[in-house]
């Protein structure tokens, strides 16, 4: 039995070559891939597999067979390669295939692969059909909008706006959670002091970094007053796709004049403690992706800002 080893998916240089093997032996084969922990960036788990899958449809059906081994990859080049053979030793193989580069680091700093254009070129359609359909282009992506300005800014109103615009261009799940909904539905038990604000908004982060993930595009409009919390979501978020942020510029004077529920009169009043703006800090964003002012512009306008940016980065594209 030969025994052929990878972490990545086959290309048909793979496929050739361990088919030889197998055929000069005058033995079976045993593809025998790694499929514990990898390094950073590999193919993921499942998408490795249906491509592993994928690729046994073009052996022999009778001599050939497919067996995962969890192991982690160490990286660790020709140690690795005796170890990884004394391995299929203990799994009755009589010859192992070591390749170039075996278990060795695969790409250099450039992201240039070891093996140059037959590692991304020479591959089955269907094991490319697998690989795109995990890493879609940006437009079919995930990503967040996370809203951030003072209670009356107009968040609320622009992230629905927005909202509707992303729903009817269609393609992609829209979930919006809003400041004072999220807080009835996912952080009722909260007040507004500093951990009580940081434990909404990080709840918020992770939520959207899950929507992200998954594919979905989530839209977030809380006050969110503290810079170094929104840089945690952001990192959660970014961890799977692309977060905006989007300061609503409104100035405290313009809110407290709107006023339209009536808290900030309470605030001055001392009724309501802790108050944004009024009793209580909020950290101007430095860098958003973008700044919407709101004063005389209305409000398809300044959905319309950030549908525009969404296009400039990708995020969007014509069909
Ligand atoms: S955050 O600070 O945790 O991001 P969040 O957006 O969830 O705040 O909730 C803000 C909303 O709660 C405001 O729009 C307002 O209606 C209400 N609210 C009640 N008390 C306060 C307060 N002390 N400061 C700010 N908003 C408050």
């Amino acid at each position: 039995i030969v025994a052929f080893q990878t972490r990545n998916p086959l290309h048909r240089a793979h496929q050739e070559l361990t088919f030889r093997a197998a055929r000069e032996a005058q033995a079976n084969l045993l593809i025998h891939p790694v499929v514990g922990l990898t390094k950073p960036g590999d193919v993921d788990h499942f998408t490795r597999v249906r491509c592993y899958e994928a690729v046994l449809d073009k052996y022999p059906q009778a001599t050939t067979s497919m067996s995962l081994l969890n192991l982690a990859m160490r990286m660790a080049g020709p140690r690795e390669a005796v170890w990884h053979g004394l391995i299929r030793k203990n799994h009755g193989c009589t010859h192992f295939i070591v390749g170039r580069d075996h278990a060795g680091p695969g790409s250099n700093s450039q992201g240039k692969y070891f093996y140059g254009a037959y590692d991304a070129q020479d591959m089955f359609p269907e094991v490319v059909k697998e690989l795109r359909r995990t890493k879609p282009p940006r437009s079919k992506q995930g990503f967040t909008v996370f809203f951030t300005g003072f209670s009356g800014s107009g968040k609320s109103t622009i992230a629905n706006a927005l909202m509707v615009k992303l729903m009817e261009m269609g393609g992609r799940p829209v979930t919006l959670l809003d400041g004072d909904i999220v807080r009835k539905k996912l952080s009722s038990e909260l007040g507004f002091s500093k951990e009580h604000r940081d434990l909404n908004i990080r709840r918020i982060g992770y939520v959207a970094s899950e929507i992200t993930k998954n594919g979905g595009i989530a839209i977030c409009a809380p006050i969110a007053p503290y810079a170094t919390t929104r840089r945690t979501v952001r990192e959660d978020v970014e961890a799977f796709g692309a977060f905006l942020e989007i300061h609503v510029a409104t100035s405290i004077e313009e809110c407290e004049k709107r006023d339209r529920k009536g808290l900030y009169k309470l605030a001055r009043e001392g009724k309501i403690k802790e108050f944004t703006g009024i009793s209580d800090p909020y950290d101007v964003p430095e860098n958003p992706e973008l700044r919407v002012e709101t004063l005389n512009v209305d409000v398809d306008t300044c959905a319309h800002q950030v549908l525009l940016k969404l296009e400039s980065m990708g995020l969007i594209a014509a069909e």
